[in-house]
C-alpha cells in the first residue's frame, strides 16, 4: 500500500517542517494541534518558510501554491482517521505520547497504516506498546530543521514487522529524497547517543567559565568544521528538548555523561529554552 496521505500530531519546530517536506513532495497532509492559536502559529511558519524558499530562488511560486493546497490543519485528532502514514512530532514527554498513540491506534482506520513517532530519544517500543498494533510503529526521526537536515533515522522495534519498516523508509527516500540510515530501538539512537555527550560536555564548560560560550561555539565551526558551535545547537533544538533526551538517555544507559548540566536544568526551569522562547545561552530577541 503506498502512502499517499499523512497526518502530523503536532505542528512546532519539527512536526512544520517535516509538514512543509511532505507538501512539497505532493503529499496530502494534515496538522493536528492542540488549538486556533497554536494551528495559527504553525500555519505561519510553514507558510513563512515557503515564502523564504520562493524569495531565495529554491521553489517557484506555483509550487508553493500547490504545496499550500496539500497542507490542512485541525484541533480534532479524529480528522486523522483515513491517513495512511502518522508521524507523531509533539514534545519529548513519553506519558503524553503513549495517550496520543493510544488514541491514534483507535482513531486511525487502515490495518496497513504506519504510525511513527519522531521522539529523539525515548524508546519506541515503549510508545508502540500503547497501541494494539505495534507491529505497525516505527521511528521516524527527522533532524532540524527538517526541511534542510537530509537525515532521517528509521528505527526499528522488537516487534514491528519488516513491511512497516520497509514502506516508512521507502518513504522517507523515495518520496521525501530523504537520507536513510537504520537504527536499533536505543535511546537516542545513532546520532542524539553521540551528540548530546558533546553538548552537554560544553554547557559543562560554559558552566564551569572555562571558556566564553562565543569562544566554545567558535571553537568547534573553525576548529571542527562543525556548521555550528554546540551552544548554538542547543538554542536551535531547544534547551527542553534537550533535557527531556537526557533524562531519557540516562535512564536507559545510566552513564553520567549523559546526565542534563544543572546550568541547562535552570535555564528550562527559568523559560530559557533557545530560539523558540527567543532566550537561550544567547538572545534572539
Ligand atoms: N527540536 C529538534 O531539534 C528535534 C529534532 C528531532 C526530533 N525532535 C523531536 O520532535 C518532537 C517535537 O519537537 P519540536 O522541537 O518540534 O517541539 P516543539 O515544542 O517545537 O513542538 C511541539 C508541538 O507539539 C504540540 N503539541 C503538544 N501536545 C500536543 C497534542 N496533544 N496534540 C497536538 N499537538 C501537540 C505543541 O503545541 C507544539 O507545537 C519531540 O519528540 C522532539 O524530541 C526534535
Amino acid at each position: 500500500m503506498s502512502i499517499e496521505r499523512v497526518g502530523i500530531v503536532g505542528g512546532g519546530q519539527m512536526g512544520g517542517g517535516i509538514a512543509e517536506v511532505c507538501v512539497k513532495a505532493g503529499v496530502d497532509t494534515i496538522i493536528v494541534e492542540i488549538n486556533d492559536d497554536l494551528v495559527a502559529r504553525s500555519k505561519a511558519g510553514i507558510e513563512k518558510s515557503l515564502g523564504r524558499a520562493v524569495d531565495r530562488g529554491k521553489l517557484d511560486a506555483d509550487a508553493r501554491e500547490v504545496a499550500l493546497s496539500l497542507l490542512t490543519f485541525s484541533t480534532d485528532r479524529e480528522s486523522l482517521a483515513d491517513r495512511d502514514l502518522i508521524i507523531e512530532a509533539i514534545i519529548e514527554n513519553e506519558d503524553l505520547k503513549h495517550d496520543i498513540f493510544r488514541d491514534l491506534d483507535r482513531i486511525v482506520t487502515s490495518p496497513d497504516a504506519i504510525l511513527a513517532t519522531n521522539t529523539s530519544s525515548i524508546p519506541v517500543t515503549r510508545i508502540a506498546q500503547a497501541t494494539s498494533r505495534p507491529e505497525s510503529v516505527v521511528g521516524m526521526h527527522f533532524f532540524n530543521p527538517a526541511t534542510i537536515m537530509p537525515l532521517v533515522e528509521i528505527i526499528r522495534t522488537v516487534v514491528v514487522s519488516d513491511d512497516s519498516v520497509d514502506r516508512a523508509a521507502a518513504f522517507a527516500s523515495d518520496r521525501l529524497g530523504k537520507t536513510v540510515v537504520h537504527a536499533k530501538d536505543r535511546a537516542g539512537f545513532i546520532v542524539n547517543k553521540l551528540l548530546c555527550p558533546y553538548i552537554f560536555e560544553s554547557i559543562r564548560m560554559y558552566e564551569e567559565g572555562f571558556a566564553t560560550r562565543e569562544d566554545i561555539d567558535a571553537a568547534m565551526v573553525n576548529g571542527a568544521g562543525y556548521p555550528m558551535g554546540p551552544l548554538t545547537l542547543s538554542d536551535l533544538i531547544g534547551n527542553d528538548t534537550m533535557l527531556a533526551v537526557a533524562e531519557s538517555l540516562m535512564s536507559e544507559y545510566e552513564n553520567p555523561r549523559f546526565a542534563a548540566p544543572p546550568l541547562l536544568k535552570r535555564m528550562v526551569e527559568a523559560g530559557l529554552l533557545g530560539r523558540k522562547s527567543g532566550r537561550g545561552f544567547y538572545d534572539y530577541t
